[in-house]
């Protein structure tokens, strides 16, 4: 008799947690995160991107062994086959937990068609190895570039002293104080507001070369710094329209640009690698 109500009791709990699943399925996405180990495959842990370099190879050798199972080249085939099999077994040897996601026989049987100079089955088992190929992708490809190539701002400081997103917040506190100023006719606030923005601007620029060394990323640039010195002059003679316009124009180079690139993918990022602590699950 107990373990009956036992037994209910526990359906009744089972039915209020996929209640609550179901209830706030539009709240709550589901991810798949990818495995840790792929770290070690990715700068800065390694010196290259070795995982993404293998997946270039492997799709370089795909088209290959397709090319030469059309054109019926069976030796040229039989080299492509060799170099796809053993960097198409590099993708468990790189990450263990993987081995199960590789189609073994299907790249079995492809070597053997190959071996057999069975063009015909060779581009049989060609295209079920891509299959696999892509629903490897579907779960994971997107979200291992967000977390292994998404450049990371979380160590970057200004100053020592000064935070990256501190120095964020102080640039809009600042380009606001523009905008307030000189709407309600304060213009002398207005002028050294732009000039403290003019100077922020410059140390933020200090930071772009920790990461842009090669491709060089003047910050000002040459579009920035001609606007910034219109917009000077429309503080100084011009009308609220013009004012109007250089500030947005400054807005959209000097700032929008920038968070279309890096502050969107960092974001997303933060969030993804973010540990959830339980109570931030029970308040979803
Ligand atoms: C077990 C998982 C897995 C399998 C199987 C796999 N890949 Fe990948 N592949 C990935 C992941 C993860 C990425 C994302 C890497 C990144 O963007 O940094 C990727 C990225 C790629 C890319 C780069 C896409 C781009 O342009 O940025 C190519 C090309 C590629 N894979 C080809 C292949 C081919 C061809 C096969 C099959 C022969 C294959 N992959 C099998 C996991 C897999
Ligand atoms: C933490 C490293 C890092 C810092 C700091 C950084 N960038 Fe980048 N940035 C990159 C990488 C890497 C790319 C290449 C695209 C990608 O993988 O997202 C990039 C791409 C860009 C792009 C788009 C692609 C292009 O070449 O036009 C712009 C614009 C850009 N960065 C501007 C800046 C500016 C301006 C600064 C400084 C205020 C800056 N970045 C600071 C790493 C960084
Ligand atoms: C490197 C390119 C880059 C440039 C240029 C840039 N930002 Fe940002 N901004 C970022 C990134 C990355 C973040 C996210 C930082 C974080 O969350 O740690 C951010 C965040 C912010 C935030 C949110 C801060 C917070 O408290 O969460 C504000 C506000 C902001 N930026 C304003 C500006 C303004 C105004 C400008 C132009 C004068 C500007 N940014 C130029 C990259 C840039």
């Amino acid at each position: 008799m107990r373990w009956r109500y036992f037994i209910i009791l526990q359906a009744i709990i089972l039915l209020v947690v996929s209640g609550l699943v179901y209830k706030h399925q539009d709240k709550v996405k589901l991810v798949k995160k990818p495995p840790t180990e792929l770290a070690q495959w990715y700068k800065p842990e390694n010196k290259r991107q070795v995982w993404l370099h293998n997946m270039f190879k492997l799709r370089r050798e795909m088209q290959a062994v397709a090319f030469y199972a059309e054109t019926k080249n069976a030796e040229y085939l039989q080299k492509w086959v060799v170099q796809l099999d053993k960097h198409y077994f590099k993708i468990a040897e790189m990450v263990p937990n993987w081995q199960k996601k590789l189609a073994v026989s299907t790249m079995a049987d492809l070597s053997n068609a190959s071996d057999k100079k069975d063009f015909s089955s060779v581009l049989v088992q060609h295209k079920v190895l891509q299959e696999s190929c892509d629903s490897c992708h579907d779960d994971y490809q997107a979200l291992t570039a967000l977390t292994y190539r998404t450049p990371d701002f979380s160590k970057i400081q200004i100053t020592p002293q000064l935070s990256f997103v501190n120095h964020m917040d102080t640039l809009t506190r600042q380009i606001n104080q523009i905008k307030i100023s000189a709407q309600d006719g304060n213009k002398s606030l207005a002028l050294t507001s732009l000039a403290e923005l003019n100077h922020g601007m410059n140390t933020l620029g200090e930071t772009c070369v920790d990461c842009h060394k090669k491709d060089r990323k003047p910050y000002p640039n040459e579009a920035m710094k001609k606007t910034l010195s219109s917009l000077n002059e429309s503080l100084e003679s011009g009308t609220a329209k013009q004012q109007g316009r250089d500030l947005g124009t400054l807005a959209v180079l000097a700032c929008a640009r920038c968070h279309g690139t890096h502050r969107i993918a960092y974001g997303a990022k933060q969030k993804l690698v973010k540990e959830e602590s339980f109570s931030d699950l029970i308040k979803h």
